[in-house]
């Protein structure tokens, strides 16, 4: 499949826009300072905090922010357990998610939740993070996928 390019300039914080890219929904979220500045310490709760066993591009670090440019998080938006479609929930406590809820996505399929960075929680049913896509940065405004 080829390349998609999409644009991020009109992206307000906290929001998510999906592109398509080879048949999958790839999800870009602009992230705010205030879920970046929590990311850290959500460590201790995950299964694979750094990525060692999650499917990434070399070029992505192994950081919280798992990401590029900090601000933009890139993923397949597929959970890693069975292929369900997780929903983005960026607010910090709904109270279907529990106080310690401090956004992310969550699985309605078989209630695997990860953070802003598609980092899976300890003792979830899907295995490893989600996915991130080879993608590169053309500018400032825009992103290519593939
Ligand atoms: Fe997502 Fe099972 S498919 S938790």
């Amino acid at each position: 499949g080829a390349p998609v390019r999409a644009d991020v300039s009109k992206l307000e914080p906290g929001q998510q826009m999906i592109v398509e890219w080879r048949g999958r929904p790839v999800w870009i979220v602009r992230r705010t300072d205030e879920a970046m500045g929590r990311l850290a310490s959500l460590n201790d709760r995950l299964a694979d905090p750094e990525s060692n066993r999650s499917e990434q591009p070399d070029y992505i670090p192994k950081t919280p922010e798992r990401a590029l440019r900090p601000e933009y998080s890139v993923l397949i938006g597929i959970c890693t357990h069975l292929g369900c479609s997780p929903t983005y929930r960026p607010d910090v406590a709904p109270a279907d998610l529990g106080e310690n809820w401090l956004g992310g996505y969550f699985c309605p399929c078989h209630g695997s939740r990860f953070d802003l960075s598609g980092r899976v929680f300890r003792s979830q049913p899907a295995p490893t993070n989600l996915v991130i896509p080879p993608h590169a940065y053309l500018d400032d405004n825009t992103l290519i996928i593939g």
